[in-house]
């Protein structure tokens, strides 16, 4: 058996801790107040085991079984080992283990982008609070999310974790989730830190992006988020970006994060990141999980040789330290293994059916016919998640839309429900002869629609007063998806082509509901159906949350965190992202890379592969289609709702750079609801000074308001706010002249606006992070 170095360091450890003991020598015990004096009392080799993880915990022996992690204990100085797991939908953990008969099922909370699209950052806070809680309950410290990383793009394989185009909404978002997961004491960890937008050779491609599109974009949504609800942890990402890994770039996390922003906390690795564990300690990233010997070698022999300066070294492990003070663990809580199953359910339903998002409705919803007939092998397995370590794929059960309807008092058509069944089931045994696999970061494959006979089809119609087509997608951690999976595939598209003739023929409506992970094509056949339904993946209630809104139950108020477009390629981004992947960059997260066969060094570095350009700059979502004047599928902050707002009132004042805006909020319609009050600034001659049309800079949902019944909604907005970045001045700087302030329902649709003068303002930031090639920059 090879004995590594890390192994005999630790039978040397504790060799000299017995030695210390049976000298009597009592060490310091870790308090938080005494955090300095233990650093001081640790060995080098303490040091250095501390700021590497402990392995992954997936074995049956791990305490806690399928999780992510944990971190060193040192017992002789009273640092407990503490534990860690994914992620963004809820905890994930194995739900049995195996020397035991109790099950451990965490709750399946909502998917990023629904939670995103309810624009309630009440809704974000409860979700983090309901997942801290848990973290607490099952005996963990820290829960790896939110992944807050920039929607750049349809075709990212996580985009299902990742909560808008635009990095206010993914800021403010991500701050109340984060200050939910902490009000239960248990540390939030937002990730990817940063510019990692795509998962084709997400290990080593290249992110290259401007200064201005780094701080405006990509940089903002963190700043915002570590502003407002100081994480206690950031993981960083596995990209390079402008050169370097972010893991091992000191200009990112030392002097933009910590030097500028102020912020305290301890930077941890993605799983695996980076190449240089001396050169990440140096960059100020503390912890590298899950840690690796050859790391481990390094690090200690950098120290011992004064290359990886103690200084250094001893500010990781305190910043660790100051997170271990915080912990359960630390603290000792006497978990219970039973957090309120049942109050978090009913938090998942709510909030995933405000999350739904109504797109377009000829009247025929909320569904007044009592006799549903549900068409798609979506409509019988729905999605509740994406796959990989986002999803939570242990929850417990996923509500059926069969089951919510039923429970809603619908009548479901129950021929399709057995030719379903069966259809199904065979294709399952067509796509997985041997049985799916345990688990695997891929989505796996799904069942081609059934198509049906016209005497079938009119069976249904007799049997049924709708028609509800179900269309899915599912993406995952380490794959992007293909342009292919932007469009409906035939059989998808034939469905939906017989079933609406049908249907109409008979004076019959149909319904079609997107169970999906990232926006896809609905320009091209969305004029065939009567009402579209953007359902996103609502973790495990979505049969619920659904037959909420298709009843009426729950007004819908969702709306759009990412702009539809027409087609693939309509973004200026799409140019610059890898659209055509092929299986051969599936193993590209393995460090090895895009074409395995060659050697990296041999390889001539390939588009969008080894390295991807940020043309668009800071034209990303609705900022392109908006400022270039580009016609969309469905704009950005889009969603209708079963009744109407107006608008009155709207005022802008001014005190001490804050600007105060009130409107009054109507609900003119026939039923209760809420609605989301979008503010969008324009900047005084946006075009000549290559600004955005308009840019989203505060927002705010109305309570439940009835008929007739007015809300005034007060938003702020400071001249700092409406800074953009001035790379020559490398400064932030807000131009003085009379500002536009827009209320609006979408990026597209002005409902008021109003003028004021705004002063110049300015701050002067670090030069740093430069690209080190020429970009060809998108302007307007
Ligand atoms: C993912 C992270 C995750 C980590 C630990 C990585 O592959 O990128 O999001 O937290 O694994 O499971």
């Amino acid at each position: 058996m090879k004995i590594s170095f890390h192994q005999i360091s630790l039978v040397v450890m504790a060799v000299a801790m017995s030695f210390s003991c049976s000298l009597g020598v009592s060490a310091q015990q870790l308090r938080a107040e005494n955090i300095d004096e233990v650093v001081k009392a640790m060995t080098l080799e303490e040091k250095c085991h501390m700021v590497l993880g402990r392995g992954m915990h997936f074995n049956d022996e791990a305490k806690f079984p399928g999780t992510a992690g944990s971190t060193f204990s040192v017992n002789r100085l009273g640092i407990p080992e503490t534990y860690c797991a994914d992620s963004q939908q809820g905890l994930r953990m194995s739900a049995t283990r195996a020397w035991d008969h109790h099950d451990y099922y965490p709750t399946d909370f909502v998917a990023s982008m629904t939670l995103a699209s309810t624009w309630d950052r009440e809704a974000a806070f409860k979700v983090g609070k309901g997942i801290g809680n848990e973290v607490r309950e099952f005996g963990l410290d820290w829960i790896l999310s939110p992944a807050m990383n920039l929607i750049r793009n349809p075709l990212c394989g996580r985009n299902h974790e990742y909560y808008s185009e635009d990095p206010y909404l993914s800021g403010t978002i991500a701050a109340d989730y984060v200050k939910g997961v902490q009000s239960e004491g248990t540390a939030a960890c937002p990730k990817h830190f940063v510019a990692n937008n795509q998962e084709t050779n997400r290990n080593n491609n290249i992110s290259q992006v401007s200064q201005r599109a780094l701080r405006e974009i990509y940089l903002k949504a963190f700043e915002i988020m570590v502003k407002e609800s100081d994480p206690w942890t950031i993981m960083t990402s596995y990209n390079k970006l402008n050169g370097p890994y972010a893991v091992q770039n000191g200009e990112l996390l030392t002097t933009i994060v910590r030097d500028e922003w102020g912020w305290k906390g301890m930077f941890v690795s993605d799983w695996n990141a980076g190449d240089d564990a001396v050169a990440a300690m140096l960059a100020g990233n503390d912890m590298l999980q899950p840690g690796q010997d050859k790391q481990y070698k390094a690090i200690y022999e950098a120290a011992k040789s004064g290359k990886l300066p103690m200084e250094v070294l001893d500010a990781n492990v305190k910043r660790i330290l100051e997170y271990v003070v915080k912990t359960h663990n630390f603290k000792g809580y006497k978990y219970s293994n039973e957090p309120d199953l049942k109050a978090h359910a009913q938090v998942v339903r709510e909030v995933g059916a405000d999350g739904i998002v109504l797109l377009k409705n000829s009247g025929i919803l909320p569904l007044a016919g009592k006799r549903v007939a549900l068409f798609g092998c979506t409509s019988y397995d729905w999605i509740s998640g994406g796959s990989g370590f986002g999803g939570t794929s242990v929850g417990h059960y996923t509500v059926s839309l069969v089951e919510g309807m039923r429970s809603a008092g619908y009548e479901v058509y129950k021929p399709l429900i057995r030719t379903y069944t069966q259809h199904i089931a065979a294709e399952e045994k067509r796509l997985f002869p041997n049985g799916r696999p345990p688990f695997s970061l891929m989505p796996p494959a799904r069942a081609d629609e059934k198509q049906f006979t016209a005497d079938e089809l009119n069976a249904a119609i007799e049997g049924s007063d709708v028609a509800i087509i179900s269309l899915g997608r599912k993406s995952g951690e380490a794959a992007d998806r293909s342009e292919a999976d932007f469009y409906l595939k035939e059989g998808e598209k034939q469905l939906i082509k017989a079933v609406s003739e049908a249907y109409h023929a008979k004076g019959k409506q149909v319904v079609v509901l997107l169970d999906i992970c990232s926006p896809i094509d609905v320009a091209s056949w969305q004029n065939q159906i009567d009402a579209l339904v953007c359902t996103w993946q609502g973790g495990q209630e979505s049969g619920f949350s659904l037959a909420d809104v298709l009843s009426g139950k729950v007004n819908p108020s969702g709306k759009l965190p990412m702009t539809f477009q027409n087609k693939y390629g309509d973004a200026y981004a799409d140019k610059n992202f890898p659209s055509n992947v092929d299986d051969k960059t599936l193993g590209a997260m393995f460090m090895w890379g895009y074409n395995k066969d060659q050697a990296p060094k041999e390889r001539k570095p390939q588009a969008n592969i080894d390295y991807t350009n940020y043309e668009e700059d800071i034209y990303v979502g609705y900022r392109y289609f908006d400022s270039f004047g580009k016609s969309v599928a469905y704009p950005f902050g889009f969603g209708l709702s079963y009744t109407t707002f107006g608008y009155d009132n709207l005022k802008v004042t001014e005190a001490n750079g804050v600007f105060t805006v009130k409107v009054d909020v109507k609900n003119t319609g026939s039923k209760a609801g809420r609605n989301v009050v979008e503010l969008f600034v324009a900047a005084p001659n946006s075009k000549k000074a290559n600004k955005p049309e308009k840019e989203l800079r505060n927002y705010a949902k109305t309570k439940l308001l009835q008929p007739g019944q007015t809300e005034t909604i007060t938003m702020q907005v400071k001249t700092e706010d409406l800074a953009s970045f001035n790379e020559k001045a490398s400064a932030w700087k807000t131009d003085a002249g009379v500002y536009t302030f827009m209320i609006c329902s979408s990026a597209n649709d002005v409902e008021a606006k109003a003028t004021a003068k705004v002063k110049a303002w300015t701050k002067k930031v670090n030069n740093v992070m430069k690209p080190n090639v020429k970009l060809n920059l998108l302007k307007r």
